[in-house]
């Protein structure tokens, strides 16, 4: 069994190579379509006055852009976790490990998630362990990710619809956000509850932010889909788990929805908007409706397999892609690209929140 979760990491990143934009929603966007950024004919502003310099928990990055977490418990892994690590040194931006289940299971595999602390010593790094496991092993598992990497932040994942349909799946949630309050109280570093990319809403928002949590990161639908992964892994081995797969494939709260959800149920709480981000446009348009920062996993991947060069270039684009957006709606900050409110929603995200506004 001990070999049973690297294996399953090992797989999360093949079938993520092999199958690139594949693993992504078909039919479910992030909605953040439906936001439109006002244009600003006269910004009256210099681009070289644009700065996307943001803040997150207390510290300051030169991008509001957050590596999510994605592996670690393999050799593969190790590798990943360098190059992403040292990019986000360079980069001056946060960078959160895969889950550290297997570091936590095999003190053998702690070595793959340290690399990171080793090879970023000063870069704001994010611990992440599953919440279920949290409320399964208590805070101590929660203290021993933290001190693996010496994390400043500890990640705690919710996957429900990945539980379910995981061949060695644990769908077992009860007492999670007791168990979220317990570290929360006892933990020397924040917590930031995530989900993986079915979104967050509003009244869950509201538990979680009277659980202690301090960012919530809303994963939202539109981009990785686990169900689709899972589904892959699931073939073949267990056609009940397909079965529900199958069915589940565009299931979720779409990113923007996720956003505006969150934003309009909690105050205290900064916002992380991820889940199918994919350029520096979406970005804007995703701190525009509330975001406080934006995180991107998969489009990570690939140029982590190549090394730390690929990681900070792609990032690169992303910060000239996002300042663009900010000259061309007139803001200079990042804070006024949070207060100004100049989109308008449009279509469906438009009708949900006519509806859900009511509700939450
Ligand atoms: C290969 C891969 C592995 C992942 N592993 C984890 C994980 O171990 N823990 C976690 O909280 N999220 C994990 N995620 C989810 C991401 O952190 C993120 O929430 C999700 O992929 C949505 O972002 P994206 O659409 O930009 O990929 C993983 C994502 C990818 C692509």
């Amino acid at each position: 069994m001990s070999d049973e979760t690297p294996a399953r990491k090992r797989d999360h990143i093949n079938i993520c190579l092999d199958l690139g934009p594949g693993v992504e929603y078909s039919e479910k966007t992030t909605w953040l379509e439906y936001v439109e950024l006002v244009h600003s004919a006269a910004p009256e502003i210099d681009l070289d006055e644009v700065s996307t310099e943001a803040r997150l928990l207390g510290r300051r990055f030169k991008l509001p852009l957050l590596i999510e977490g994605m592996t670690g418990g393999t050799s593969e892994a190790h590798e990943i976790n360098r190059n992403l690590a040292e990019a986000a040194e360079k980069l001056e931006i946060p960078m959160e490990v895969g889950s550290q289940r297997a570091g936590l299971a095999d003190p053998g595999l702690e070595y793959t998630y340290r690399i990171a602390r080793e090879s970023a010593p000063k870069a704001f790094l994010i611990g992440n362990i599953s919440a279920v496991q949290l409320a399964k092993e208590g805070v101590a598992a929660a203290e021993k990710a933290v001190e693996m990497i010496e994390a400043d932040a500890l990640a705690l994942h919710l996957n429900a619809l990945q539980e379910l349909v995981q061949p060695e799946g644990s769908p077992f949630f009860r007492n999670v956000v007791k168990a979220i309050r317990e570290a929360s109280e006892k933990l020397q570093v924040p917590l930031i509850a995530k989900e993986v990319g079915t979104g967050i809403s509003g009244e869950t928002a509201k538990m979680l932010a009277e659980a202690g949590v301090k960012v919530i990161d809303v994963a939202g639908a539109g981009g990785t889909n686990w169900a689709r992964i899972e589904l892959e892994r699931a073939k073949g081995i267990d056609p009940e788990k397909v079965s529900v797969a199958e069915v589940f494939l565009e299931w979720g709260i779409p990113t923007a929805a996720s956003v505006l959800e969150v934003a309009s149920s909690v105050q205290g709480v900064e916002i992380v908007a991820s889940g199918g981000i994919r350029n520096g446009l979406q970005a804007a348009k995703a701190i525009a409706i509330g975001a406080d920062f934006v995180g991107m996993a998969r489009p990570f991947l690939k140029p982590a397999t190549i090394g730390p060069e690929a990681v900070v270039s792609f990032a690169e684009r992303f910060g000239h892609q996002l300042k663009a957006a900010m000259f061309l709606t007139g803001v200079k900050t990042i804070e006024e690209l949070k207060k100004r409110r100049r989109y308008v929603l449009l279509g469906p995200l438009l009708e949900w929140m006519r509806q859900r506004l009511r509700a939450l």
